[in-house]
């Protein structure tokens, strides 16, 4: 009688916990939405729903990400948050203290993250001391591509110092090619100021500068050769630039009208994307200058109700650090995988530059976050230098108002 009781007690308590089994779902905010990007989100989609959740996907276009960042605050403030949002740096930790993200600890410590991420990244997803957010991987900023045939064709190599640059874009622009693809947007010219900025400031000087908002660093003759080099840069972009988007502009280069483009590795995505080979079709460099600028994509989880959602959060955070996701994804999107134990053998050259430049930067002292890509400053303060930046690159300011300006606008920003 005894077992036939604890039987039926078992079945029930069986049965009821297969009622409660929760179907995982996501609604994914994110702005990856150009050819090499949107390769790379289909592989998240994939193993999310091999591993039996369901997708709804929220692409919000534009790179760098800004209106995908408003769209998000329109969704917080209406209260209707999606579960899971692109969402890097200090942005992580100043959404946290508006109470609106899920702690995501459990699966960190049952998956053995900290174990797996270099600790300086592993900083960036955690708030007050819990996990919260799970990163993607590891972009760098301060690249050079190029085409490898309008390079060979003109006898140009890539640079290694920004004189070196600019004498090669003076031979291109004499021989009628665009030296630099560029996009007039304020991000792209942050993109392309922080890359001058490390050559020329130095990893020092550049934390003291987008780190640590050093006025002496932010108004010094070394930024003001930043700002100037930058203007002669501006002399090397068509007159067709304005509002361009990023990823046409990579599209100059490989079709060869343009010779060169300074931009994150998600580039590397979108020449992948188009079946283009590094080595021989493009070539990739790291800015003239010491170090490294990391730019980590990660997904925070927003505090939603419902167990479908907070299972596919858990399911989500789970496969975006998992080896085989850090991978096929990172392969496709230009990165390089945040966990330290994948093996890089499928990776192709710019890839492994990029893991021996990351290991000997974080050695050195040079690993530093992106400003441009939101890594190293809150929102205001990084808007108050985008600001000063991108007028800059579209006006004639001189550069000793430049640096006059940027170090007011960081006094107003604080
Ligand atoms: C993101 C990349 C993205 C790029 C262009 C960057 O800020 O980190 O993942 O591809 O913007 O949209």
């Amino acid at each position: 009688m005894k077992n036939t009781l604890t039987s039926a007690v078992c079945a029930v308590a069986l049965l009821s916990a297969g009622a409660a089994i929760a179907e995982p779902k996501a609604e994914v905010l994110h702005w990856w939405t150009s050819g090499g990007e949107a390769k790379s989100v289909a592989v998240l989609q994939k193993e999310f729903s091999d591993n039996g959740g369901t997708w709804t996907d929220m692409p919000v276009a534009g790179g760098g990400g800004d209106s995908a960042m408003s769209a998000l605050r329109a969704r917080v403030l209406s209260g209707n948050a999606p579960t899971a949002v692109q969402l890097k740096g200090p942005a992580i930790q100043e959404w946290h203290e508006e109470g609106v993200l899920a702690d995501i600890s459990s699966v960190a410590e049952a998956e053995g993250w900290a174990e797996v991420l270099p600790s300086s990244i592993a900083g960036h997803m955690k708030c007050e001391g819990t996990w919260c957010a799970a990163p993607v991987n590891v972009h760098r900023v301060d690249w050079i591509w190029a085409n490898a045939d309008v390079l060979e064709a003109n006898d140009i190599q890539m640079p290694n110092t920004w004189d070196e640059f600019n004498a090669a874009a003076e031979k291109l622009q004499a021989a009628g090619i665009i030296p630099l693809a560029h996009g007039g947007q304020a991000w792209q010219d942050a993109t392309v100021f922080e890359a001058v900025a490390l050559g020329i400031l130095g990893p020092d000087g550049f934390r003291k500068a987008f780190v640590e908002l050093d006025e002496d660093t932010l108004t010094s003759d070394k930024m003001k050769a930043v700002f100037d080099q930058v203007r002669i840069m501006r002399g090397f972009v068509d007159p067709n630039f304005p509002g361009r988007d990023w990823n046409l502009a990579t599209a100059m280069v490989m079709n060869g009208e343009a010779a060169f483009q300074i931009m994150g590795d998600w580039a590397k995505g979108e020449f992948l994307a188009a079946g283009k080979t590094p080595g021989e079709d493009f070539l990739c460099a790291s800015v003239p200058g010491e170090g490294f600028l990391y730019n980590v994509d990660s997904f925070a989880m927003f505090d939603v109700d419902g167990e479908d959602s907070k299972a596919g959060q858990e399911l989500l955070a789970k496969l975006i650090v998992g080896p085989s996701f850090q991978k096929v994804f990172n392969l496709n999107k230009g990165s390089i995988p945040v966990r330290t134990d994948v093996p890089l053998d499928e990776f192709d050259s710019c890839a492994h530059l990029s893991a021996q430049d990351m290991a000997a930067s974080g050695e050195s002292g040079a690993l530093l976050p992106s400003y441009a890509h939101g890594m190293a400053l809150r929102g205001a303060q990084a808007g108050a230098i985008t600001d000063v930046v991108t007028s800059h690159f579209n006006s004639d300011m001189s550069s000793d108002e430049a640096v006059k300006q940027l170090a007011a606008a960081i006094a107003n920003s604080l």
